[in-house]
């Protein structure tokens, strides 16, 4: 709900959970008084005056809760909106000129953002700030869901004028948090070890985390969280946010010296400047914000409920997704028809539904080399074309799906032959290659239209269920042969525009394949991707231990349901590690599940595991996909990890508890679960049962592990106590 006091200038948005109080001042200024929990309408009247007094050094505008902070005019930090003005000054004194309250939400123009499919799902606010001087106007945009405790923020820039503005930095949420003793925590990792959480204390100390390489990549999420000292993944104050967009980001955790951190969250302003002519509007992308008076779980299920079901799309959105195999790791390059047919048979007799056929199936790619760029199938491997083996997937009762690569160009292509100017790079300078590639320049209309005439002649016409859309490396020389040397810093983000319009044309024209986004496994896994692509591959490193970590930090942000996971073989590629079938089940089961080994090589014993593992898949998706899922003990603090899953009904309860390393003499290792009904019994399915009280307040204890590597899943059914 969002409460408008238009005499006293003060809005009020409030979800279920939390307030967002923004304030017009005495002046125009736009402050804001309180993001957090949820207080009741009217209770904010006092706060105004706390920014009034004490004498300071520096100009009372400095220590004001702005929420659209800018330089040059008394703010002394960075601000969340900077322009270079065309008299040279950076000047930008913003005052209130109106809003508008709209029921609903409506579309961001060319980009990715949370959404809502009926008008009463949400209410949008959009206050409107204009330059004492220039003809510039700042529209804030905040959306209130009356189902999700996340607020939608952007920020649209207008320039009313005739001269142009170049916009230096532009922040699509910017908060002033009153506190400054949190600490803050981040999604740090890098190619196979994506996103472990760390947690540190900001200590008075401005934090930036970042990604300038073109993809939101392994290194940083566009993610931030500020965290009450005191706060836990179960309890306490918890702030963050993140960015419905896939190229390179900043956000920010920035203490002044009156007691405020300033959370921010956009676009990296150190790769991206835009140059705004008369007449023309600016769109930032979306920030998602969430806060949780439950601690850390209590943020991430707020994500996950808005990410599952209104920022992924369309027709796999609420399906069960298939239960895949995957050719790479049983093949890489080497394969031909008969040999992915005979895998794809065995995966038919264990009840797998696709079949994923990865990279090296077009050109002459015998390598990552070459050949990307060339899609038409190598008749080497593959005799009937791509249809000639999909066909045969068909006709075994498996879907088919397909790695690409679109936005890729090798030196050794016919497509680099054909366009050698087509390639991010800059004029007459060396262009640095990676992975023996140069990325196609889509910031330029003809190549997207190239990628989406190539992707949709394979995708219209040999039989495709699937894709997975990989891309393999970031930019370098991230520049354009067809943009004026005025506006070279946009090609970053120009590029992520002909992105989304080259997905946003072919998931329009093929509703019904089913997108899986990639990038060297978990390199762009972001809001943006699954606004196209409901699930992302989330590494590329499939040892079922390491991925306890990397499933463990993704969930900080993203849904089970979001998460490629697949069994694979031992020794395992990445790590030399060996671990049981089962436990590498285990973990897979916690995401889309899928195999990714040559399954004409397991022994008996491995394959009716296997197969028993998909049978317990399928029967437990709805949990897995649609359930609430709570991490409940972090394999970064020490030998063990678990999370549960209950069903949307709270009928069903999922425990998946890992243990890495056999103990000595161990001693008993209890843990407990969250947010059951404590008086209803839950049962397995051996009889044992529990009351809901029990499994939180003593937990269920560990079983003595024999190896390495070792895992317990419990499925319970809820036993609804009898009414009083
Ligand atoms: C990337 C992907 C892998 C696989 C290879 C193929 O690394 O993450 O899953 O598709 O490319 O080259």
């Amino acid at each position: 709900m969002i409460y408008v006091d238009e005499a006293a200038g003060r809005f009020h948005l409030q979800g279920k959970g939390y307030s967002y109080c923004l304030q017009v001042d005495e002046e125009g200024r736009l402050l804001n008084l309180h993001f957090g929990a949820r207080i009741p309408d009217g209770s904010l009247r006092r706060l105004v005056d706390d920014y009034r007094d004490g004498a300071s050094f520096d100009p009372k505008v400095s220590r004001l809760p702005l929420e659209l902070p800018s330089p040059g005019a008394g703010f002394m930090g960075e601000g969340a909106l900077q322009v270079e003005n065309t008299n040279g000054d950076n000047i930008l004194r913003l005052r209130y000129e109106g809003y508008t309250l709209l029921d609903g939400k409506p579309a961001l123009e060319g980009l990715p953002a949370s959404y809502v499919e009926s008008a009463d799902e949400a209410q949008t606010l959009v206050i409107t700030l204009k330059d004492e001087l220039l003809p510039l106007r700042a529209e804030l945009s905040y959306t209130v869901f009356r189902d999700h405790d996340v607020l939608a923020r952007s920020l649209r820039l207008v320039n009313g004028g005739t001269e142009p503005v170049t916009l230096t930095k532009m922040q699509s949420a910017s908060v002033p948090l009153y506190g400054e003793d949190f600490d803050y925590l981040h999604l740090k990792g890098g190619w196979a070890r994506e996103r472990r959480p760390l947690r540190a204390p900001l200590a008075g100390a401005a934090v930036r985390i970042e990604s300038r390489r073109g993809a939101s990549g392994h290194e940083e999420n566009p993610f931030l969280a500020l965290m009450e000292k005191s706060a836990t993944e179960r309890q306490g104050r918890v702030w963050g946010e993140t960015l419905v967009y896939s190229g390179s980001f900043m956000a920010e955790a920035v203490p002044d010296n009156f007691g405020n951190t300033r959370l921010s969250i956009g676009l990296n302003p150190g790769v991206c400047r835009w140059r705004l002519n008369g007449g023309e509007a600016f769109q930032t992308p979306e920030a998602l914000l969430a806060f949780s008076s439950e601690g850390l779980n209590g943020l991430s299920q707020a994500f996950h409920g808005l990410i599952r079901t209104r920022v992924c799309r369309g027709y796999w959105r609420d399906r069960e997704r298939p239960v895949l195999i995957n050719n790479w790791e049983a093949t890489y390059f080497n394969f031909n028809e008969e040999k992915l047919v005979a895998i794809a048979e065995k995966a038919r007799d264990i009840g797998v539904e696709l079949f994923v056929l990865d990279d090296g199936w077009f050109g002459k790619r015998d390598s990552d080399n070459c050949s990307l760029g060339d899609w038409v199938a190598d008749r080497r491997k593959l005799p009937g074309g791509i249809k000639g083996v999909s066909d045969k997937i068909h006709a075994l009762g498996l879907r088919f799906g397909l790695w690409f690569e679109p936005e890729m160009v090798p030196p050794d292509s016919d497509l680099y032959r054909a366009h050698p100017d087509w390639c991010l790079h800059a004029k007459d300078r060396p262009r640095t290659e990676a992975r023996q590639q140069l990325i196609l320049d889509l910031s330029r209309q003809e190549v997207q239209d190239y990628i989406i005439a190539a992707v949709s002649a394979i995708l219209g016409n040999e039989g495709v269920d699937y894709v997975k859309w990989d891309m393999n490396r970031n930019m370098t020389e991230p520049f354009s042969a067809a943009l004026p040397p005025e506006r070279q810093m946009e090609t970053q983000h120009r590029y992520m525009l002909g992105l989304y319009r080259v997905l946003e044309t072919l998931t329009a024209a093929f509703p019904q394949v089913l997108f899986e986004s990639c990038s060297g496994g978990g390199g762009r896994f972001d809001c943006g991707m699954l606004y196209y692509m409901p699930q992302t591959w989330t590494s590329d490193d499939t040892d079922a231990n390491e991925r306890l970590y990397i499933q463990y930090g993704t969930s900080v942000v993203y849904p089970p349901a979001a998460m490629g996971a697949h069994v694979s073989a031992v020794p395992n590629h990445q790590t030399g590690r060996v671990s049981s079938f089962k436990m590498r089940g285990d973990v897979a089961l916690a995401g889309n599940f899928g195999f990714e080994l040559d399954l004409t090589a397991l022994s008996p014993q491995d394959l009716a595991e296997a197969a028993e593992q998909v049978r317990t898949i399928k029967s437990l998706r709805g949990t897995l996909q649609k359930g609430t899922f709570t991490r409940l003990e972090s394999p970064f603090a020490g030998n063990y990890a678990a999370w549960q899953f209950v069903s949307p009904d709270g009928d069903e309860l999922l425990f998946c508890g890992y243990q890495r390393l056999v103990e000595p003499n161990p001693t008993t290792h209890r843990i407990r679960l969250c947010g059951l009904d404590a008086e209803a019994i839950y049962r397995l399915d051996d009889g044992t049962a529990y009351t809901g009280g029990e499994l939180m307040e003593i937990g269920l204890s560990m079983p003595i592990a024999k190896e390495d590597f070792s895992s317990c899943v419990l499925r319970f059914r809820r036993e609804r106590a009898p009414r009083a």
